[in-house]
């Protein structure tokens, strides 16, 4: 048995392919099955002359989605899906499925979320999780390969680290016990153990919100640095973005293309990534500082009436269809094409109109936005749409940041934080910093934040004990798979996703 993945090996022989029907044209006298293993999708010809009469009525019954098994001979075709064809001489039943409820219609998402375990198998969704896949590897491969030892922090604790708000609360043998936000507070001790460590493991937020960038259960990477300032960190974060993501340019040709990413936007990665104080970056959004002379206020104003330009030439479009159909005499092939282009027409129209909402609403927060707060989803958006590789904003007012990030002696305004934001309005990937190694200013903050002293006096200890500098940070795997394939939503990126209002399938 053969797999389409490894077809370019077999060119002009006799493989056998077991699969799956994603899609089948009739000709006369032919189908076209286009078939998909899970390791890709490679277009299988069946023709009357070419296999048994049994064979062929077999092909004849197979419907979307049903399993079969197939021999035939490859043919390099770079027209096809997957550059090989394969023409068939003998196809028989593994099973035929049911109706199957994902058509080649447009299904709106809902439908396509409560389907979930079955839209999986679609060329685009395929693509997503393969890319996920590259991303991890990547992830695992870097860290390894750089001095870092894993480690798996625990899942049930007693810490709230990101704040009280979105913990998840569980019954501990009777005790209540939190579901991990973070793993960091282990990382740091296990640092002082192993020098360089990181994590990689799933994390829980109760964010009560619907947002294109929250998860209830996402997976989170969190690397931690004895003897590391917050410049070396941000070094490192450079260098483990870029590395990711030009394995994913390396190895995902087909499903980059299959997701429709423009690639040479992701080769920006390879730049210099600039490093903006919070200051600088509220002065960016509040369009008091160009950025290679644009300016925030006036690009978003800009791309509103783009918007608006693109809406009014699609309708232009779907007007000249319609009329179209109306010809006497229409060929019912040409009315059906003309009707599909016009739904899918539609459907863009009303994701452009989305953004004509939106951004008059980003323009009014950017203008509107205080000194002080943290950015919110949008003010990210606005940010990140001047630049076109990640960005790091670092000196925060230390506020509005977790208690644990350092104090700037020089200008106790500031802790010395780092987030990390993709380009092209993705907004934060990662957030991290360097750590307060001051036991006392510890103290203060964990009072201040309203945390059970109690619960970290372990982690108190840290500083107790041959206490070092040193840094971390925190990179979310869906939030980069999200901007890595250029996703609208966060809720693509993970198998079964888990998030406000949905915990099936
Ligand atoms: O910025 P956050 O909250 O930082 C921490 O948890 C630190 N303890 C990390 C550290 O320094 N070791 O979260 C880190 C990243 C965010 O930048 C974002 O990418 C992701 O985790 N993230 C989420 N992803 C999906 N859904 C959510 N609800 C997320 N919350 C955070
Ligand atoms: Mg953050």
């Amino acid at each position: 048995m053969e797999l389409i993945n490894d077809l370019k090996n077999f060119e002009g022989k006799i493989v056998q392919l077991q699969g799956w029907v994603a899609n089948k044209r009739t000709g006369k006298g032919l189908f076209f099955i286009i078939l998909r293993d899970g390791t890709g999708f490679c277009q299988c010809v069946v023709d009357e002359k070419g296999v048994s009469s049994d064979d062929f009525e077999a092909a004849k019954k197979l419907t979307m989605e049903s399993s079969c098994q197939l021999s035939g001979t490859v043919v390099k075709d770079d027209k096809q899906i997957g550059g090989f064809e394969v023409r068939v001489s003998t196809l028989s039943i593994i099973h035929i499925a049911e109706e199957f409820p994902i058509a080649k219609k447009e299904h709106g998402v809902d439908f396509l979320m409560d389907k979930r375990h079955l839209w999986l198998r679609s060329q685009r969704q395929w693509a997503i999780m393969r890319i996920r896949n590259v991303i991890i590897f990547a992830i695992h491969e870097y860290f390894q390969n750089n001095g870092f030892i894993q480690m798996d922090a625990p899942l049930f604790t007693g810490n709230a680290v990101e704040g009280t708000s979105t913990l998840f609360e569980t019954d501990f043998y009777g005790d209540p016990a939190y579901l991990s936000q973070s793993g960091q507070l282990y990382g740091e001790a296990m640092a002082m153990a192993h020098n360089k460590i990181y994590t990689f493991g799933p994390t829980f937020r109760a964010e009560k919100s619907k947002t294109r960038r929250h998860l209830s259960e996402f997976w989170m990477i969190e690397p931690e640095m004895a003897f590391y300032d917050l410049d070396m960190n941000m070094d490192l974060i450079e260098s483990m973005l870029k590395s990711i993501v030009n394995a994913v340019i390396k190895k995902c040709a087909f499903e980059l293309k299959l997701v429709d990413r423009d690639v040479t936007k992701l080769e920006m990665i390879n730049q210099k990534f600039p490093r903006l104080t919070y200051d600088e970056a509220v002065r960016i959004l509040k369009g008091e500082q160009d950025v290679n002379g644009q300016n925030s206020i006036k690009t978003l104003e800009n791309d509103l009436n783009e918007v608006k330009e693109k809406i009014a030439s699609l309708q232009k479009d779907i007007d000249g269809r319609e009329e179209k159909i109306k010809t006497a005499g229409l060929k019912q092939g040409e009315i059906n094409f003309n009707q599909n282009k016009i739904t899918e027409l539609k459907n863009d129209i009303k994701e452009l109109e989305d953004r004509a909402d939106n951004i008059p609403a980003w323009l009014g927060s950017a203008k509107e936005f205080e000194y002080g707060n943290d950015f919110g989803g949008s003010d990210e958006t606005v940010i990140t749409r001047l630049f076109d590789c990640p960005i790091m904003v670092y000196n925060w007012p230390h506020e509005v940041k977790a208690f644990y990030l350092k104090r700037d002696k020089n200008n106790p305004r500031f802790a010395k934080g780092v987030d990390v934001l993709a380009p092209e309005g993705y907004g934060e990937i990662i957030g991290g910093g360097e750590r307060e190694t001051d036991i006392e200013q510890l103290k203060e903050k964990i009072i201040e934040h309203k945390l059970p002293m109690d619960a970290f006096e372990w982690y108190l200890d840290l500083r107790r004990y041959g206490s070092v500098k040193h840094s971390g940070f925190g990179l979310g795997l869906e939030r980069l798979v999200a901007w890595v394939c250029k996703l609208p939503h966060v809720r693509e990126t993970i198998p079964f996703p888990r998030m406000y209002g949905r915990l099936f399938p």
